[in-house]
């Protein structure tokens, strides 16, 4: 028995396969492109353990994909591999489009491939979970209920779109050839390996640089964080039980603004590393032009998975969020090494034209 996981080179992926391989004996074929997100050096205590298999691909060639189901007889795919940041897709929305829902549709292409030439016991053990957001649903006002898994889909942007429409084919591939699939859509993680062109990671660089701490618009937009190992279990735990063609909300009933966030975490740097010159890294907080098309509020409603699949989180967010400062604070040489030329140039791109 083996399952494929796409994208597994790239911030939750890593994680779910470092997790995975640490608690079952059943191997991972490991598909994953390597765009700038994705990252072997995130996977490199598997080196030399046989169960983990990388090939570097891309979720869109049929014809590896579909041999690589055959060789090694996947029994479950878990799609994680995407073009996953709002602000790249804003600049340029094609990879998304590429990737998210042709690369998509290759891929449940290649699977419904495979899956039809199973015997019926294969077919009916088969399972595709595709990972999702809870970007598709839009933006809530503050007094909207969170998310449910029967909100309308309102994407807004490019990102969200093209997740929408890999859900959208998902959904039809399983009411239309029957395909056995599930998906989940979570809300924003937060971790180790996250890449720092994300809000979190990037504030504890730029904090530990000396660097402003970039507010988009007032601050006040809010999210709801999960620490990444929560979302791996959630997804272990819908694969294992899920009913299939189903869809499961995944979050950390932890609502916070952007600005509370990035406070809580300059006072844990000011804790655990503080500045030379005594002041605290809240100093560096500087507002900056709004992301166009900002989402106001992300929240789940993860009571589904709750009550009929027994899956609550772990983590709180002051937990979940110590454990994560402490993680840059011990890696700064991962860091170091995925803030590359083309993350010089990212940075510069998306920052250089907001004014503070
Ligand atoms: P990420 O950007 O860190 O990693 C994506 C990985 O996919 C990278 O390793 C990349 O190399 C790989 N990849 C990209 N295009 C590929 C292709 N065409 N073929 C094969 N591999 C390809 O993303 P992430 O934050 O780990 O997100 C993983 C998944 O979870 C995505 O589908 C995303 O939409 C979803 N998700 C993310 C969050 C979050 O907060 N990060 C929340 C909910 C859902
Ligand atoms: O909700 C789930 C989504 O969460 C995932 O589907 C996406 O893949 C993931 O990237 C994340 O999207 P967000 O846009 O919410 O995450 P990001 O870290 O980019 O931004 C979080 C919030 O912080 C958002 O309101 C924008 C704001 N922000 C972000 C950056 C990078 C800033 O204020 N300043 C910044 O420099």
């Amino acid at each position: 028995m083996t399952l494929l996981v796409t994208g597994g080179a790239g911030f939750i992926g890593s994680n779910f396969v470092l997790d995975w391989l640490a608690q079952h004996d059943e191997a991972v074929v490991n598909l994953d492109k390597l765009t700038y997100a994705g990252n072997p050096e995130n996977l490199a205590t598997l080196q030399g353990d046989g169960r983990h298999v990388f090939v570097r691909g891309d979720i869109g060639d049929y014809g590896l994909v579909l041999d690589l189901l055959k060789q090694y007889q996947i029994r479950a795919v878990v799609n994680f591999a995407a073009e996953s940041h709002v602000d790249r897709s804003i600049h340029g929305p094609e990879d998304f489009i590429q990737t998210n829902v042709l690369g998509s549709f290759r891929l449940l292409e290649a699977i419904r491939a495979y899956w039809g030439g199973l015997d019926e016991a294969g077919k009916s053990g088969f399972r595709l979970l595709h990972v999702s957001t809870d970007e598709v649903y839009g933006s809530l006002e503050k007094i909207d209920p969170p998310f449910a898994e029967t909100n309308q889909y309102q994407p807004n942007s490019p990102y969200s779109a093209s997740k929408a429409a890999s859900d959208h084919l998902v959904r039809a591939y399983h009411h239309t050839y029957g395909l056995p699939v599930l998906t989940t859509n979570c809300s924003n993680n937060y971790g180790p390996y996250h890449f720092p062109e994300k809000l979190i990671p990037l504030c504890i660089q730029n904090a530990l640089a000396g660097k402003p701490l970039p507010i988009y618009g007032d601050g006040q937009q809010i999210r709801d964080w999960l620490y990444v190992k929560d979302h791996c279990s959630a997804i272990r735990r819908v694969l294992a039980a899920g009913k299939v063609g189903e869809v499961y909300n995944v979050g950390g009933w932890n609502e916070k603004a952007n600005l509370d966030v990035v406070n809580v975490l300059c006072a844990i740097l000011d804790e655990l590393q503080a500045r030379a010159d005594g002041k605290s890294y809240a100093e560096q907080i500087t507002y900056v032009t709004d992301r166009p098309g900002h989402d106001r509020r992300y929240a789940i409603d993860a009571g589904k998975l709750e009550r009929e699949l027994g899956w609550k989180p772990a983590e709180s967010f002051e937990t979940g969020i110590r454990k994560t400062v402490e993680w840059y604070l011990a890696n700064q040489d991962w860091v170091q090494n995925v803030m590359s030329g083309e993350y010089q140039s990212w940075l510069d791109k998306n920052y250089a034209e907001r004014q503070a």
